[in-house]
């Protein structure tokens, strides 16, 4: 099969293609392949290469991603990475020259596309209809798979009016008052499936149902057949006066197994920070009365020390938050290697959003501005539940999806902020509270914070939890919340 001069291709950039080449494979010998296992491939950087290794190392008749990940576990895995695999940052930069609305286009259909297919095929949404050609389904009932441009409430009935595009036109339904789907809130650019009904041409569709891609079939929890446990972290604000030394010597004293609970800290071998890394310079208006080290570089350093002091076989993952010196427009890259440099060789440095493996467990990281963008939006939303708005995220399988409010969005070819595939844990920070909850076998969890309060925050109306972490026992699929303020 190597012999066909398929290149290695990229499959975040050609996915088409590539999945084709890649199903193609499997076919010419008969191997069957579950979709989740063609999905898991097709995250890695090279799936040809990958499928060809799996054809000749691999002889079960059905392909699942548990034998996927085995696989990739065993050649990749604890030998050489010490069991950590990145499978995709969301940042994906543009490989030919585009305008920023060239690069807009691409970014909205391509998640238009990703998000739509995991919608086709709901035996709900029957009778699927390109929205340009809905005047011609007068009189029947239809559904549609469309992005949320307008929400509007009517002036006379208080119907909610919503406005799709897809990529064929646009269309607008009604969502009458008194059904139970008007108590649902809608996040512009989110993409929905509606099943329909238009009573006749030149009136306006009503919607019967609405479905968002979701979690359509819960999760059995994963668990890694060796001892590992996971520590998560979140929002150091490295540099900053607020930043809560004492506790995090604390932190650092259970991660060697100096304090009494030495048993729990065992099996430690990774730890996640989901961003905000530092405190960062020019973040907000008068930061420099807060800050305790005023130069970016120092910051970095600073926070290299602390790292240092974590026992040093510890794979520690860091991604970038809106206070670290990346570029804020979401998602972003990893931090870069001028600061990159100044961090322990054990620090793997990943984009915000990303998505990778610690022994075969896949994690979703996010720093978490998208609170920023639903909270407002959703009645009931808290900063102090984050985990209500994880699943809200989850449900959309998207991390922030407004384009043009309070967060810059990158106009890359791919929009790295779809969820997909879905992780076995996902992880965020920004908000400085903690929560943690398992929805549909997926594990939610927001790290809280090392800073307490500040100016800033007290202005958001936030109150914080700073100095827990989060230790997830990935043999047991289990977890326990840590509080480091106690003491
Ligand atoms: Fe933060
Ligand atoms: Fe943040």
């Amino acid at each position: 099969m190597s012999e066909n001069g398929v290149p290695p291709l990229d499959p975040l950039r050609t996915p088409p293609d590539v999945r084709e080449t890649v199903s193609h494979l499997f076919a010419e010998v008969h191997q069957n392949i579950e979709p989740a296992a063609l999905d898991r491939i097709l995250l890695n950087p090279t799936p040809v290469e990958l499928s060809q290794a799996l054809l000749s190392a691999v002889h079960e008749p059905v392909l699942t991603e548990e034998v996927v990940s085995r696989f990739l576990r065993e050649s990749f895995g604890r030998s050489s990475s010490g069991g950590f695999e990145k499978v995709a940052d969301g940042f994906v930069p543009h490989t030919r020259k585009v305008t920023p609305e060239q690069g807009f286009l691409e970014l909205f259909s391509d998640r238009y596309l990703r998000l739509s297919r995991l919608l086709r095929g709901r035996p709900a949404l029957k009778n699927l209809v390109p929205l340009k050609d809905l005047r011609r389904h007068a009189g029947e009932e239809f559904s549609v798979i469309g992005m949320v441009r307008e929400v509007k409430v009517t002036e006379k009935h208080h119907h909610i009016m919503l406005t799709l595009d897809d990529l064929t036109g646009e269309g607008s339904f009604l969502i009458s008052h008194d059904s139970p789907q008007s108590k649902g809130a809608f996040i512009h650019d989110e993409v929905l499936g509606l099943r329909s009904w238009m009573p006749k041409d030149g009136q306006l569709p009503y919607v019967k149902e609405v479905l968002r891609p979701g979690v359509p079939v819960p999760r059995e929890p994963r668990k890694t057949a060796h001892a590992s446990r996971v520590l998560f972290l979140s929002d150091l604000h490295v540099g900053s006066k607020m930043f809560m030394y004492n506790e995090w010597q604390e932190l650092t004293a259970f991660l060697n197994g100096r304090t009494d609970q030495a048993a729990l800290a065992e099996d430690i071998r990774h730890v996640v920070i989901a961003g905000d890394l530092v405190d960062g310079i020019g973040i907000y208006p008068g930061q420099e009365k807060d800050l305790a080290i005023q130069d970016i570089l120092e910051q970095y350093r600073e926070l290299g020390k602390l790292l240092k002091e974590f026992p040093r076989h510890m794979n520690v993952v860091v991604i970038p938050g809106n206070h670290d010196a990346v570029c804020p427009a979401e998602p972003q890259p990893p931090l870069p290697e001028v600061f990159s440099r100044v961090l322990p060789s054990n620090v793997r440095v990943a984009g915000n959003p990303s998505l990778f493996s610690l022994d075969g467990i896949l994690i979703q990281a996010y720093h978490g501005r998208g609170f920023d963008n639903i909270v407002p939006n959703i009645p009931g939303a808290r900063y102090e539940a984050p985990t209500e708005v994880m699943k809200h995220m989850l449900s959309m399988r998207h991390l922030s999806p407004t384009f043009g409010q309070k967060i810059p969005l990158a106009p890359l070819p791919r929009d790295g902020l779809v969820i997909d595939p879905l992780p076995d844990i996902f992880v965020t920070g920004h908000t400085h509270t903690a929560g943690i909850e398992r929805h549909k076998g997926v594990m939610l969890i927001n790290a809280s914070a090392w800073i307490s309060e500040t100016e800033y925050q007290r202005m958001r109306n936030v109150k914080p939890e700073p100095a827990k972490a989060f230790l997830v026992d990935l043999a047991k699929s289990s977890a326990a919340k840590l509080d480091f303020s106690a003491g």
